[in-house]
């Protein structure tokens, strides 16, 4: 019998206009750009604006792209998973808002949360369905507006996080290329340092907690750092062993980007040197879910098939792991 790869076909983004640059955020909160920079690798961050306006709409705008890109007609696609942790509603799943603009009508649809991990959560799901024989054509959405979760007056988190969506289109192929393994883990003891403490069951939303400014962002951010250090790496370097893959053997490592100090202990852990390590927190900062896509698409035109790339992230929950994906095509 035929072994069924699920090949990563095509990706595309979405990120809105509006920058917010460090300078900006000076007139904001007590910080600075060079204390930005230093600590965490960000210059600017994409702000989506407009009134009613939420993470379906970036998701959308990427979806589309990705469609005309592949020359995919949405009735062909069977499924759509979208990793989020800014839900346009609490329900319905925004995947199943993204279909309906889009014009996706014959295929299912369902959100994961896995906090910024949720991209590889959602890569790896799906490519289970395609080697299962299950399904032959998946698209796998990593959005967020982190801006409608965050506090502007929180000089801890406000920096670092930004807006944008990436989709990736996963075929079932005969050839060996696309999502070959991956590793994935959660840990909920560590919700303590990174969650939103208001607006779900446990706390529900009332004027208490918007008083208290409980539906923002909470973390803590150097516990979250040591965590994000440690499992990044172990999730990497287990991905290595498990397939025999050297540093020489591995193109890019395409890292969650939520702290350029945390990348590069994940590369110097894997023994990769910083041209083989995809970068772009200068200009988007951490977009959560859709960070992964955002790096594939601003390097794809660099990427060659048959290349070897490691995609590793960490996130709330504590949620964690890596991919290893054979690339599989040169961009035109
Ligand atoms: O993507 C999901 C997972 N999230 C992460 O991976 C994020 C992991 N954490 C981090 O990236 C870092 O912990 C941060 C960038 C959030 C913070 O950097 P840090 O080096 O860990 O700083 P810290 O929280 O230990 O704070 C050090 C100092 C404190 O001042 P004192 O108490 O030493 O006087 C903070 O108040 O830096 C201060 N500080 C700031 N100063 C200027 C915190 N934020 C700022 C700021 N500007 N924006």
């Amino acid at each position: 019998m035929t072994q069924t790869y699920a090949r990563l076909s095509g990706v595309h983004t979405y990120t809105p206009e509006y920058i917010l640059t460090n300078q900006e955020l000076e007139k904001l909160v007590d910080t600075t750009d060079t204390w930005i920079t230093e600590r965490t690798g960000i210059k600017e961050r994409r702000i989506l604006k407009g009134e009613g306006l939420g993470t379906s709409h970036m998701a959308t705008e990427a979806v589309k792209g990705l469609l005309a890109k592949t020359n995919t007609a949405p009735e062909e696609v069977e499924l759509l998973i979208c990793a989020t942790t800014t839900p346009d509603f609490v329900f319905p799943a925004t995947a199943n808002l993204i279909c309906d603009a889009v014009g996706i009508r014959n295929a299912f649809s369902y959100d994961v949360q896995a906090a910024c991990s949720g991209f590889l959560y959602a890569l790896s799901t799906a490519s289970q369905f395609i080697k299962a024989g299950t399904y032959k054509k998946i698209v796998v959405v990593g959005a967020d507006k982190m801006s409608s979760i965050i506090d502007y007056t929180d000089r801890a988190t406000c920096i670092i996080f930004g807006d944008g969506a990436g989709a990736v289109l996963l075929e079932a192929s005969e050839e060996p290329y696309g999502v070959l393994d991956f590793v994935l883990q959660s840990d909920g003891a560590g919700w303590v340092h990174l969650h939103q403490k208001a607006g779900g069951s446990r706390r529900p939303p009332n004027a208490e907690t918007v008083a208290a400014r409980e539906h923002f962002v909470y973390q803590e951010g150097a516990a979250v750092f040591k965590h994000a250090v440690k499992r990044m790496a172990e999730a990497s370097g287990t991905i290595m062993e498990r397939n025999q893959l050297r540093a020489e053997d591995i193109a890019w490592l395409v890292p969650h980007q939520a702290n350029k100090r945390i990348i590069d202990a994940t590369a110097q852990h894997m023994g990769l040197p910083a041209d083989k390590v995809m970068l772009n927190i200068h200009k988007y900062g951490n977009t959560t879910n859709a960070t992964i896509p955002l790096c594939l698409h601003d390097y794809e035109p660099q990427l060659k098939r048959g290349q070897n790339l490691v995609l590793a992230a960490f996130g709330g929950g504590f949620t964690w792991g890596a991919v290893y994906l054979k690339w599989a095509y040169d961009s035109q």
